[in-house]
């Protein structure tokens, strides 16, 4: 939600800023800016330049002078949350006499009573957000004297709330301040130049070097080097890391969009998850990071899943995965709703957190709930590194690789691949015979080749998606195993198409939803080859003979009394069919957007990492 670049060097900041923001408009992509300290000359000093508009990275290019040169910037791709879109409210953000400048991720809870002071004090406010607070707040105190960085830490300690920012000084433009709290800044180190972004895919096209700041931490970032330090002045040594993410992992790679390529990417991804976790010898998973012995993993008594959105549909199937697998009680629940409740946090539950980005504030302020009660908390993360990883007690990582467009697939799917291990590391230490062990190994490793072939499948699901995507709405029913992958494919559906879409257990329907079916709403049913396959086709059939058209997803051709097309997928293990059950929904949500001309990878409304409440 939001994404925050900046650079200082020899080269010319504007179009590494530019390119930057490119690579993080996934995260916001209603405004741009960029603020650059143009150079001191014989007759004037530095001064700051400033360019920022309503609409797309794209639009700021294009809007930005020929000749708008500096060697120090900062950029910035917002997603609103204080303050509709617009040319005033983009960021960056700048005091009076335009010597500041700030970018900001995050939220100012005490703007309001902030606002109020300084605008009694004299500061003229531009905007509607709370960002321009910390503008005239810098500004004030650098008119005090001292350094820019001291400005900066006593302005912070006026605020509360969250943020990564970048503040830029006419004044001192041989630096860039940067500050963390809840909201990721990523410092990226080059040779004689520097840089500094919310996510490291603004970097990696320069230099692999990082150092991911803490929460309560800043940095001076000059062309030769950094300085890290507390909101107290206290140095802190931080020690670079390497990212070992490609560059062209941030790039479509000849797809239409990223949503298409992540897609198809799947079947590396689900191999990269299995990497090195699969041990064929004990039919059971090696999962390292967990954090937890076998006899400390025994006295578990309950498994607590929090995510959200995707997250939490992906944690649905997990839940079911070790109820089957370990035969422990497991349960999913939005982690937006979770602390709202005051939970009841057990020493003998297990609570796990899911995040693909490893930022959703809702799912910290979950994990960061549970550890405050004494709860222990595995987190099951793609981004490396980031504020859920390091909150967590343990877990494991996806290796998915870079998930940009902001519908989530291949995470979701290496998800579910982690939950499997996941159970069945736990059912092999509780109940699980070694010949289920077995089973579940070799269906595993059977997963990435089964979805290359439903991918094939994708000229037959764009036709489909063609004759549906015009349809009212649309209905997705599945039973146990189903249900989560109906939810999932109704929430794909609706977040890229904008086209309604409900879920429901099909077990469900005479009880109100049958109501709902006609012709121009039809059903998607997910009909596994399993014990529930003639209560299933019972349900199409009341569908059918209310004239409600059906889109099957099974294991084995559908009779036209049942079922208008039917999708035909592999058959897994009944325990992973819910996996391969949900590749065909992607690619039909997929086409359906396509097909509706909707912007597939930025879908209105939405961000993909929701780093506010
Ligand atoms: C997925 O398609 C959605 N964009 C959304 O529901 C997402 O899964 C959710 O916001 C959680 O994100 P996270 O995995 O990064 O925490």
């Amino acid at each position: 939600m939001c994404g925050i670049v900046a650079y200082i060097g020899p080269k010319d900041a504007s179009p590494i800023l530019l390119e930057g923001l490119q690579r993080l408009e996934y995260r916001g992509y209603d405004s741009a800016g960029v603020a650059v300290v143009a150079p001191v000359t014989k007759s004037a000093p530095a001064k700051l330049r400033l360019c920022k508009v309503k609409g797309r990275v794209a639009d700021l290019a294009a809007a930005l002078p020929a000749r708008f040169k500096g060697g120090a910037g900062i950029g910035h791709t917002r997603w609103a949350t204080h303050g509709v879109p617009s040319d005033a409210n983009a960021h960056p953000h700048t005091d009076n006499e335009g010597r500041i400048a700030v970018v900001h991720n995050g939220i100012i809870e005490n703007a309001d009573e902030l606002r109020a002071k300084l605008a009694a004090d004299g500061a003229v406010f531009r905007s509607e957000t709370d960002t321009e607070v910390l503008a005239h707040l810098v500004a004030a105190h650098r008119a005090e004297g001292g350094e820019l960085e001291d400005a900066v830490r006593a302005a912070l300690k006026l605020v509360v709330g969250t943020y990564g920012i970048a503040v830029l000084d006419a004044g001192q433009p041989d630096r860039i301040v940067v500050a963390r709290n809840g909201s990721p800044i990523v410092l990226g180190i080059g040779e004689k130049e520097m840089f500094a972004a919310s996510d490291v895919s603004a970097l990696v096209r320069y230099t692999r070097q990082v150092v991911h700041l803490e929460d309560g931490e800043l940095a001076t970032v000059r062309a030769d080097g950094f300085r890290t330090f507390t909101e107290d002045a206290r140095t802190v040594t931080r020690q670079p890391s390497t990212v070992d993410w490609e560059v062209g992992s941030y790039d479509t790679g000849g797809y239409a969009h990223y949503l298409l390529k992540e897609i198809h990417e799947q079947p590396g991804a689900v191999e990269r998850t299995l990497s090195g976790r699969l041990d064929e010898r004990f039919a059971t998973a090696h999962l390292g990071g967990l954090n937890l012995d076998a006899r400390e993993l025994r006295e578990i008594r309950r498994v607590k899943i929090l995510g959200c959105g995707s997250a939490y549909y992906a944690g649905e199937m997990g839940a079911q995965l070790i109820e089957e697998l370990a035969r422990i009680p497991a349960h999913s629940e939005p982690a937006s709703e979770f602390r709202y409740r005051n939970p009841v946090i057990e020493a003998d539950t297990l609570y796990v957190a899911v995040s693909q980005s490893g930022e959703t504030y809702d799912t910290l302020a979950a994990v960061q709930e549970v550890k405050r009660k004494g709860g222990r908390v595995l987190g099951v993360v793609n981004t490396v590194g980031s504020a859920i990883a390091r909150e967590c007690d343990g877990g494991m990582y996806l290796h998915a690789g870079p998930e940009v467009s902001v519908a989530s697939t291949k995470a979701f799917t290496s998800t579910v691949v982690a939950f499997a291990l996941l159970a069945l590391h736990f059912g092999r230490i509780h109940d699980l015979s070694p010949a289920d062990g077995r089973r579940i190994v070799a269906g595993l490793k059977a997963l990435p080749d089964q979805i290359r072939q439903v991918l094939e499948q994708q000229q037959e699901i764009e036709a489909l998606a063609a004759e549906y995507a015009h349809s009212q709405g649309m209905m997705y029913i599945g039973r146990v195993r189903g249900y989560p992958v109906a939810r999932e494919g109704a929430q794909k559906l609706k977040e890229i198409s904008y086209v309604h879409a409900e879920a429901y257990p099909a077990s469900e329907l005479k009880h109100g939803p049958l109501a709902l079916i006609s012709p121009e709403l039809p059903t998607v049913a997910l009909v596994p080859d399993d014990e529930l396959l003639d209560k299933n086709l019972t349900a199409l059939g009341e569908i059918k003979a209310r004239e409600g058209r059906v889109l099957a997803v099974a294991h084995r051709p559908i009779e036209a009394k049942h079922a208008d097309h039917c999708l035909v997928v592999p058959k897994s293990e009944p325990e992973l069919d819910p996996l391969l059950l949900n590749i065909p929904l992607q690619l039909l949500a997929y086409h359906a957007a396509v097909a509706l001309g909707r912007d597939v990878d930025k879908p209105r409304n939405l961000a993909k990492s929701v780093t506010v409440e």
